[in-house]
């Protein structure tokens, strides 16, 4: 129904909000809070109350909230043009952008495509890499997560919710044991001295499921977002590169979460030295305007041909002015090297705490993006999920105005994701909030 001028006035600024049933329960809810503004790792309500947003919209605002040189960029970018579609015309920030992007890698063989959301980029990651190699199977990780359309969610395992539903799902698909150590069968060990046998089962899935000659690609997480923040062993991804050479098969690195400075790097693959086929971008690459990407070799790039992909709002003028005010500010303002540092603290500190409680089964992390499992210690070999403690936690930081969130496939991480500005004196007001948050959820 079209508004009449009466709910029109009904609804117009200064009258009551509409209740928040208007919003479909398909949209699961972390807080009740109502935001008004933000500015860098805060959140301030309509009447003034702070909270420190160590979600950081789900690791998409490294720059901090409102960031003033963003913000410039996107008003006057709003104010000459909205909508310069990319079959249509060309447009300057579009320009700058894609030139830019292929200059984030070493080398100079590389190129990008621009699209809107995290899942896009591994819809255009998974057609590039079946269209350039001819061959039709995708192989994923356990625990990984790619996204929520119907080939991303085939991709992803992270928890049953994000798949179980909607099956039949687009097939050739294949997942692997990621070497998740803390949950190792064998027991838990050090990353630096793994033993699990992720090699032994990419192997055994050559040899029962496909042969490696119709492997496509294997996407990967440099570090496993959604699935519970794990970090790998140092020898995981420059083997797997060895591996997918061999075999011709292209190395996807799914950055959506961890790229953009997050992990301390500008990408996660470069705490290894490695370099993919393939890399794809989204969350912090416009500080909360809609926009992601591929970066890929050029030569892969080439063999897409016009037409075979695309979208209306691909690489939107406005978030690619976003994304180039992002980039300015993540170089000029020394980003990376303040997640580096600030995740440094934060881990440390996290670790000194984490020794006081006994449902910390682990604590672990790289740069900004950081996380505590919890488990019950009594119960079998002390590895049980815990995701009632886990919640309580979240609940407990939240009502001291500290915004965590979970992860895990059993919902039992919570995971900490600060916006890549924040100070040493904010990480240490929320080790001190998480500290009493763990003794008032009885951690
Ligand atoms: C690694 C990874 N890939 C893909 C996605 C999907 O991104 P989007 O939610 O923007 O579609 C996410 C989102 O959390 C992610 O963490």
């Amino acid at each position: 129904m079209i508004e009449t001028s009466a709910s029109a006035a009904a609804s117009g600024p200064g009258s009551p909000l509409p209740d928040r049933a208007v919003i479909p329960p398909v949209w699961s809810r972390i807080t009740n809070i109502v935001v008004d503004h933000g500015e860098g790792s805060w959140l301030v309500t309509p009447e003034g109350e702070r909270y420190l947003d160590y979600s950081s919209g789900i690791g998409v605002t490294n720059t901090g909230h409102a960031h003033p040189r963003v913000v410039a960029a996107i008003q006057a970018q709003a104010a000459k043009l909205l909508h310069g579609q990319q079959n249509i015309v060309y447009h300057e920030p579009g320009l700058r952008l894609y030139e830019r992007l292929s200059r984030l890698l070493p080398g100079d063989d590389w190129g990008a495509f621009l699209s809107n959301s995290g899942a896009e980029a591994v819809e255009a990651a998974v057609k590039l890499a079946r269209i350039a190699t001819g061959r039709p199977v995708i192989i994923g990780f356990r625990y990984g997560y790619h996204g929520r359309t119907g080939q991303t969610m085939a991709l992803t395992t992270a928890k049953d919710v994000y798949r179980g539903h909607f099956e039949p799902l687009p097939g050739s698909v294949y997942h692997t044991p990621y070497p998740y150590c803390y949950r190792a069968p064998g027991g838990p060990h050090a990353p630096e001295a793994c033993t699990c046998d992720w090699e032994a089962q990419l192997d055994l899935t050559f040899h029962q499921y496909v042969y490696p000659e119709h492997v496509a690609a294997i996407i990967i997480e440099p570090v496993l977002g959604e699935g519970g923040y794990i970090v790998p062993p140092p020898t995981f991804l420059p083997r797997l590169r060895e591996i997918t050479r061999r075999h011709g098969v292209l190395l996807i690195a799914d950055e959506v979460q961890t790229g953009f400075g997050r992990t301390g790097r500008l990408f996660a693959v470069e705490h290894w030295g490695v370099e993919p086929d393939i890399l794809t971008v989204a969350k912090g690459i416009a500080s909360g305007l809609p926009l992601s990407g591929i970066i890929a070799r050029r030569s892969l790039l080439d063999k897409f041909p016009p037409g075979t992909h695309g979208g209306t709002y691909g690489g939107n003028v406005v978030s690619c002015a976003a994304a180039n005010a992002t980039l300015d500010v993540i170089e000029q303002e020394g980003l990376v090297d303040n997640a580096r540092a600030r995740g440094t603290q934060f881990l440390a500190g996290l670790r000194t705490i984490a020794a006081k409680y006994r449902t910390i089964g682990d604590v672990r992390g790289l740069g900004l993006m950081l996380a505590l499992e919890f488990v019950k210690p009594d119960v079998g070999d002390g590895r049980t999920p815990n995701s009632e403690v886990t919640k309580r936690v979240q609940a407990e930081a939240l009502a001291r105005h500290l915004i965590v969130l979970t992860a895990g496939t059993y919902v039992n991480v919570v995971r900490i994701i600060p916006p890549l500005v924040t100070t040493a004196a904010e990480v240490d007001q929320a080790l001190s909030i998480l500290d009493q948050s763990l003794a008032a959820a009885g951690a």
